[in-house]
């Protein structure tokens, strides 16, 4: 006879400057609210000490909407999944200690979990999931890596950037072109109008047959073209739409092709059938087209999360939690926040 256990897992997630908190029951998520702080839209970046305050005053109110959400009441909890690292340490702090305290007061064990794995489990969120082994395309504001999954929480890095994650030459580039932060969202926007052939940036495989990347010859190359075919005027560069939304598509196409001509060359040679995409990066609609039109020539089956899954939620915290959970698998009250937890 099947034995079903109902599990309610908890997610939380706060490790840069996403308050996160999702309910998962027995494997299907029920609510995944996330509150973006825009407080750090006017400084370019994630302030980090304003990232930790504002998760100090959101995540009750954004752990009680989940609750809610889900129909879920505190007391049916069976457990409770919390990012530890990688991220900014006052950040984390705040979910790991609520996470810790809410475990204690309410008598459930607590897990763990890395932001990065996470991300690669967001595919696991709905039918059907990649078959092991997999190759994933981690591609965040932090991490770009190609890996191979041999098995439930079994990696095999294969390549990683040797400069700028895909995600931080987006906010970079966003950044020369006076489009704010995060960069990706409205460089992917704006590119949708412009022509990825107008300028041609480099595309840099490296040398040899390796799956590592670089972004930051694309990055200064599109600092130089605005050095050498715009004026500044107070510190800030003239140019028009049109131009504007020319370099986004330009440069999108040259980060693109190098991804996913990476990706699929690993996917040939490691034999595998399913390919998995994650990260913030994931949401970006020229990538999801490149690599479904690549996919479908080759015959690989594509994974792609739901785009409210892609960039920072509680949703994948909540999955890796109940994985875990189910396999025994808990955290001691002494874990710690760690800001650059490895994910090799
Ligand atoms: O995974 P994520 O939310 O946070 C980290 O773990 O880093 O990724 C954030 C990154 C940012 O660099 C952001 O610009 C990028 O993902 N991003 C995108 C898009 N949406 C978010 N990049 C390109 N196109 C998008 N549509
Ligand atoms: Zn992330």
């Amino acid at each position: 006879m099947l034995i079903v256990v109902i599990m309610n897992i908890l997610g939380i997630e706060t490790s840069c400057d996403e308050t996160s908190a999702s309910i998962l029951v027995d494997g299907v998520i029920r609510s995944n609210i996330v509150s973006s702080q825009f407080v750090h839209k006017k400084y370019g970046g994630v302030v980090p000490e304003l990232a930790s305050r504002a998760h100090q005053q959101l995540i009750v109110p954004v752990v009680n909407e989940a609750l809610q959400t889900a129909g879920v009441n505190h007391h049916q909890l069976h457990g409770i999944a919390v990012t530890y690292g990688p991220g900014l340490m006052g950040a984390l702090m705040v979910g790991l200690n609520f996470a810790k305290a809410f475990s204690y007061g309410l008598k459930i064990p607590f897990i763990g979990v890395n932001h990065m794995e996470a991300h690669i489990y967001s595919n696991f969120i709905g039918d059907p999931k990649p078959g092991y082994p997999f190759l994933c395309l981690i591609v965040s504001g932090g991490h770009t890596q190609l890996a191979l999954m041999k098995a439930p929480f079994v990696k095999e890095l294969l390549g990683e950037t040797l400069d700028d994650a895909a995600g931080e030459a987006f906010d970079k580039v966003s950044k020369m072109l006076d489009l704010g932060f995060p960069g990706g969202p409205v460089i992917d926007k704006l590119a949708s109008k412009g022509n990825p052939h107008c300028i041609e940036f480099p595309r840099s495989f490296l040398d040899g047959n390796n799956f590592n990347f670089s972004f930051s010859g694309v990055k200064t190359a599109v600092l130089y073209w605005l050095r050498d075919h715009t004026n500044s005027v107070n510190g800030h560069r003239s140019l028009d739409e049109q131009t504007r939304a020319d370099i986004c598509a330009s440069f999108q196409a040259a980060v693109i092709d190098v991804l996913v001509e990476k990706t699929i060359r690993a996917a040939r040679q490691f034999g595998v059938r399913d390919i998995a995409v994650a990260g913030g990066v994931s949401a970006n609609s020229a990538l999801r087209k490149q690599m479904h039109q690549h996919c479908q020539q080759e015959n690989f089956r594509l994974f792609i999360p739901a785009f409210e899954y892609c960039t920072d939620n509680a949703a994948m915290i909540a999955m890796v939690g109940w994985m875990k959970l189910q396999q025994g698998m808990r955290s001691p009250y002494d874990l710690n926040a760690v800001p650059n937890l490895a994910f090799t």
